[in-house]
């Protein structure tokens, strides 16, 4: 059969909210042209993220009725931890309440003034995790990475060339560890390939740097290297992702994603005298070792959640459901970053809207748009969330311009997918009418959150 559909039926469902076209524009300008400030009641479908928005299933609702609610001990840690060093072979394995709470221990004990922390692209919060601490954190993408019109397999590859030059040129001892985002979530949602993870853990071994994955999307690395990678097409998504692991001395996730919940997070490491520190960390900031911040019934949820998410038919609907998205966007002329990524589409607006330079945030103006015309909630990735203002107040803009549609695991259907492309392909036929965009007010740190814009 041709036909693909959910691997799921729909046991509960949540209206969503249908506006005007009209009252849109309002609330729109009421939040001053940012969608992050939009409530969520008027918004009909929502693309701002992938994270912590998964419709759980049945048996992760059952399981957190299941949830041992002991301070310390809690059966539920130990479920956690056991389907966690199942996939992933750590020795320790601390829950944290998200992704970011995991980089905080993590780099709170490695990082420091003077310290370098390397990565094929890190996401925002991993690099204000690293910045904070005073260390500074490097981007080694590959050169295709950085192109969004060229189609490659394993387009979140790290640059071998640019990290050997960059280790020789800083100094081993300055580097605590480096880092590989699967997928890589920033360049487009593009998966990491094995020979890539192996030949950096190889190259990193010579000079004695630990190897450490921010695996928040591991799974949807793992069906792509199954499904584009010679010699893993018979293995399970849990054997390529315990291959994956293999080569990390540690890890953090944001369970938010692949972990199929709705909150939480881990760090994990082999490293006994590292292991030590976190502890304490773990417990000054975030909570007991067994719970680390969350509820138990959480962990609960989790530990279901990593089950169901090394199902192949789960990764080969979620990963598809994207692709068709992409493939109606290409068929009506619309320029997308190629081949789509794991979790989410995203829009070229380099290309969509070549009349308004990256000063004036093209993505965002578009992003603007697709609110006003579907009610439809996407985000900005380009010069907002990345470009910079240079020593002589020059505008260093963001190496791609884009506007990233995630998609929520489970929670539309195809038939959401199809007017998502309807209302997108109606804007990029009138998309020279878009009027570039100018800050009002920024904070000095993620701007992106929080900045009101106008139109110029
Ligand atoms: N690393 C990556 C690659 C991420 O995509 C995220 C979150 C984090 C770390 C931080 O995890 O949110 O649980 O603290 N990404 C979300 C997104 C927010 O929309 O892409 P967190």
């Amino acid at each position: 059969m041709k036909t693909k559909f959910e691997p799921f039926k729909i046991k509960t469902i949540e209206h969503i909210p249908i506006t005007k076209k009209e009252d849109r524009k309002v609330y729109l300008k009421e939040s001053f042209y940012n969608p992050f400030y939009l409530k969520s009641d008027l918004i009909t479908i929502d693309l701002l993220t992938d994270s912590g928005t998964t419709a759980m299933s049945s048996k992760q609702w059952a399981a957190l009725m299941d949830g041992d609610e002991s301070y310390a001990g809690s059966k539920s840690y130990y479920k956690f931890e056991n389907i966690i060093r199942e996939i992933t072979g750590f020795k320790h394995i601390l829950p944290t309440h998200q992704g970011r709470a995991a980089e905080r221990v993590l780099f709170s004990t490695t990082g420091g003034k003077g310290k370098h922390i390397l990565n094929n692209t890190h996401f925002d919060t991993t690099r204000g995790n690293i910045e904070y601490t005073g260390a500074t954190a490097s981007d080694f993408i590959t050169e295709i990475g950085k192109r969004p019109d060229l189609i490659g397999d394993f387009k979140g590859n790290i640059d071998l060339v640019a990290l050997k030059e960059y280790i020789e040129k800083v100094g081993k001892e300055n580097i605590p560890l480096c880092m590989l985002t699967v997928t890589n979530n920033t360049g487009g949602g593009q998966p990491v390939s094995m020979e890539n993870i192996r030949q950096t853990k190889e190259l990193l071994k010579g000079y004695g740097i630990p190897l450490y994955l921010d695996c928040c999307r591991f799974a949807e690395n793992a069906y792509f290297i199954k499904r584009r990678e010679k010699g893993y097409h018979t293995k399970t998504i849990k054997e390529i992702a315990q291959e994956m692991f293999s080569y990390a001395d540690g890890c953090t996730m944001s369970a938010k994603k692949d972990g199929m919940a709705n909150t939480g997070g881990f760090i994990a490491t082999n490293d006994d005298a590292l292991f030590d520190k976190f502890k304490v960390n773990l417990i000054v900031t975030e909570g007991f070792l067994t719970y680390g911040g969350l509820a138990r019934r959480d962990l609960e949820a989790l530990a279901q959640g990593f089950v169901e998410v090394l199902d192949e038919s789960y990764l080969e609907y979620r990963v598809e459901q994207v692709k068709s998205l992409g493939d109606m966007l290409l068929t009506a002329g619309v320029p997308i970053l190629v081949p789509t990524g794991g979790h989410a589409v995203y829009l070229d607006a380099a290309r969509f809207c070549p009349h308004i330079p990256p000063e004036q945030f093209p993505g965002q103006s578009i992003a603007c748009e697709i609110y006003v015309e579907g009610g439809i909630r996407s985000c900005e990735i380009g010069s907002i969330m990345f470009g910079k203002t240079g020593e002589n107040g020059k505008f260093i803009p963001a190496t791609m311009e884009l506007v990233r549609l995630a998609i929520p695991r489970r929670v539309y259907t195809q038939s959401h997918m199809q007017y998502i492309a309807e209302c997108i392909s109606e804007i990029h036929k009138r998309r020279k009418e878009l009027k570039g965009m100018k800050i009002t007010w920024e904070a000095p740190f993620l701007r992106h959150f929080t900045a009101k814009f106008e139109y110029v």
